[in-house]
């Protein structure tokens, strides 16, 4: 006659008691996990158009700055950058935005009228209305930003570096 398996009453429990204690692990530890690496996972939207007000808010002719915020998701990091654009509404209706960071060392520039000229007070970079180069240690123009005017409200096109 064959021999039939047999399990004790001990080894029973002990079976039982392992099982239960995966499933508790497993409903219990797997959300938790979730819950820790999400933060991980999400992917902080890289671009957008910023809303700037109403083209009528920027005199002509006029650099004009206008600043906002924008918040980077980095994991668990959560950052707050403050940008600087200088906008500029031409005569013949057109638009030209510039950032306000230097392009030598990321200083901020100033336009300074009686001058005519954005001038960075770190090493006294001098930039053109339209961001061009004057004088200084500036490698580059300013940077332009894209812009776009729909139902009279003036959009600046920013994108993440
Ligand atoms: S940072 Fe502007 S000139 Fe150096």
């Amino acid at each position: 006659m064959p021999k039939t398996p047999h399990m004790s009453r001990r080894e029973f429990v002990a079976v039982v008691a392992a099982a239960t204690g995966t499933v508790m692990g497993a409903t219990i530890g797997l959300p938790a996990i979730g819950y820790l690496i999400a933060p991980a996972l999400t992917k902080a939207s890289a671009d957008a158009w910023i809303p700037a007000g109403p083209v009528d808010n920027f005199p002509a002719g006029v650099p004009t700055l206008f600043n906002f915020n924008r918040t980077k998701v980095n994991g668990w990091e959560t950052t707050v950058n403050s940008y600087g654009v200088y906008i500029i509404r031409n005569e013949d209706g057109s638009i030209v935005a510039l950032s306000n960071k230097c392009t030598h060392l990321s200083c901020r520039v100033n336009w300074a009228p009686d001058a005519e000229a954005y001038i960075c007070p770190c090493h006294d970079a001098y930039f053109n209305i339209d961001g061009q180069i004057i004088k200084g240690p500036q490698p580059r123009p300013l940077d332009p930003y894209e812009t776009k005017v729909e139902e009279n409200i003036l959009y600046i096109h920013f994108v993440e570096s």
